[in-house]
């Protein structure tokens, strides 16, 4: 079976959906952050305080090269591995790409007592929120096919996409 791209921004429940959707598929499941974090050796949020985000970005690249040679697994991957075009070419090859998307809102409320998402480190997160989804909303229509989570259960979710892939 072709491997099942989750994408989406962070708070769009991709961890969570993928886990179930693995379980549910008898699926391997990876996620690009974790690979990330085992080849650095290092926490995401030290990676970006310590070396930038571009460089973030770099290794996220190779992660991503990683995780797409594999078969048979969902790949949870990072909100802004989206952002290369290489990444993509590389997920699509063996890959289904699913978008998960979910309104700012909804990502706030689900982010906001987390702290470790740089990005998301600031004053205002729902203005950081909104101006993110809105510059990476064309890096996000790259999909097969897109679920609003919005108002969904990661249940909910899990059936809406068995039901897409059917
Ligand atoms: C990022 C999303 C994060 C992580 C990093 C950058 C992004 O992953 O890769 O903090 O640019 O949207 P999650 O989407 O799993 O939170």
């Amino acid at each position: 079976m072709k491997n099942i791209v989750l994408t989406g921004f962070m708070g769009a429940g991709k961890s969570s959906v993928g886990r179930k959707l693995a379980e549910k598929l008898e699926m391997g499941v990876v996620d690009t952050d974790d690979i990330i974090e085992k080849n650095a050796g290092m926490k995401i949020s030290q990676i970006f305080e310590k070396f930038g985000e571009p460089h973030f970005r770099e290794l996220e690249k190779k992660a991503v090269a990683e995780a797409s040679k594999l078969e048979n697994h969902v790949i949870i991957t990072g909100g802004g591995v989206v952002l290369k075009e290489e990444n993509m070419k590389n997920l699509r090859k063996n890959g289904i790409i699913v978008y998960l998307h979910a309104k700012p809102e909804v990502l706030h409320s689900r982010i906001k007592h987390e702290s470790h998402r740089p990005l998301l480190q600031v004053k205002e997160p729902i203005k950081k929120i909104k101006e993110l989804l809105e510059y990476r909303a064309p890096f996000y229509a790259n999909n097969d096919f897109m679920i609003d989570a919005s108002e969904l259960t990661v249940e909910e979710v899990v059936e809406e996409i068995l039901k897409k892939l059917e």
